[in-house]
């Protein structure tokens, strides 16, 4: 079984797959979000005036303690939430001017997201998994079976194809969910504890697919970790607490 993560410059240097946006200098701008939410116990405030930008090819980390609003800022920057005031710009898109159809289309063809705890859809193969997003895209159906086997082939997991993803290792399924975020291209890829199901070294070897996406390829990335030694290899340090920023950091 092969259990290495491909991050040597010959696997990973696919142009087809992994094609450089054309479009240069910001990929994504955060300015003045704030979260609320409302209860019968009063209003709390997750969010307060969050402003940042994040160049294109940057591999940004985002830390702090559990509560301070990492994953409701990851969420709202990937459209899975709306901010109660604020913008949030994606290449040059203002995304919540948009209608609810075309945030939807929207966040299929820019943002890939990876979460902690996969979220494969157990009942379908891998290779299925993987074209989820060309499906929704409409890709037709010889040239996402063909990408989607070339992303596994890139990741070094092309022999659990056809396996259904409960029957691979936590390292392997989130190297599918690389996989599936990688498959229309997105303009950034967001990653909520990438490697928070994982041992210290599948964890690392994940984080380092990660890494060379970013240095090799350009992708844009964003990764909530509560590892510092992970976010220390970031390109830049994100560093939240009670909603705020507290404080940024080049590595
Ligand atoms: N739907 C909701 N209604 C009310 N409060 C919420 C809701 N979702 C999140 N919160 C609160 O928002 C705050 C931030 O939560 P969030 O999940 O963003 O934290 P986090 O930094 O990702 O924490 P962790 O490191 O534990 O994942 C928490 O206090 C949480 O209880
Ligand atoms: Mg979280």
């Amino acid at each position: 079984m092969n259990d290495s993560i491909h991050t040597d410059t010959k696997s990973i240097n696919d142009e087809e797959l992994l094609e450089n946006d054309s479009e240069s200098t910001t990929t994504l701008h955060v300015q003045g979000v704030s979260k609320v939410y409302k209860s019968p116990a009063g209003t709390t405030e997750v969010l307060k005036d969050i402003n940042f930008s994040i160049g294109r090819g940057e591999f940004v980390s985002v830390v702090g303690p559990s509560g301070s609003g990492k994953s409701t800022l990851l969420n709202i920057i990937g459209a899975l939430d709306r901010p109660s005031s604020g913008k949030v710009y994606i290449r040059n898109i203002d995304i919540f001017s948009l209608s609810n159809h075309d945030i939807a289309l929207m966040r299929n063809n820019l943002i890939g997201f990876i979460f902690q705890s996969y979220n494969l859809i157990n009942r379908t193969s891998v290779i299925k998994n993987i074209e989820i997003p060309a499906i929704i895209a409409g890709v037709e159906r010889k040239e996402r079976a063909k990408r989607a086997l070339r992303l596994l082939r890139l990741l070094g997991i092309e022999e659990k194809a056809n396996l259904k993803p409960n029957n691979l290792s936590g390292g392997q399924q989130q190297r599918v969910a690389i996989a599936r975020a990688l498959m229309n291209s997105p303009a950034i890829i967001l990653a909520d504890e990438p490697t928070g199901n994982l041992d210290t070294k599948t964890g690392k070897d994940v984080f380092n697919l990660l890494k060379s996406l970013s240095a090799r390829m350009r992708k844009t990335i964003v990764m909530v970790t509560h590892n510092n030694d992970l976010a220390k290899e970031t390109d830049r340090t994100i560093f939240m607490k009670d909603g705020r920023i507290e404080d940024e950091k080049r590595n």
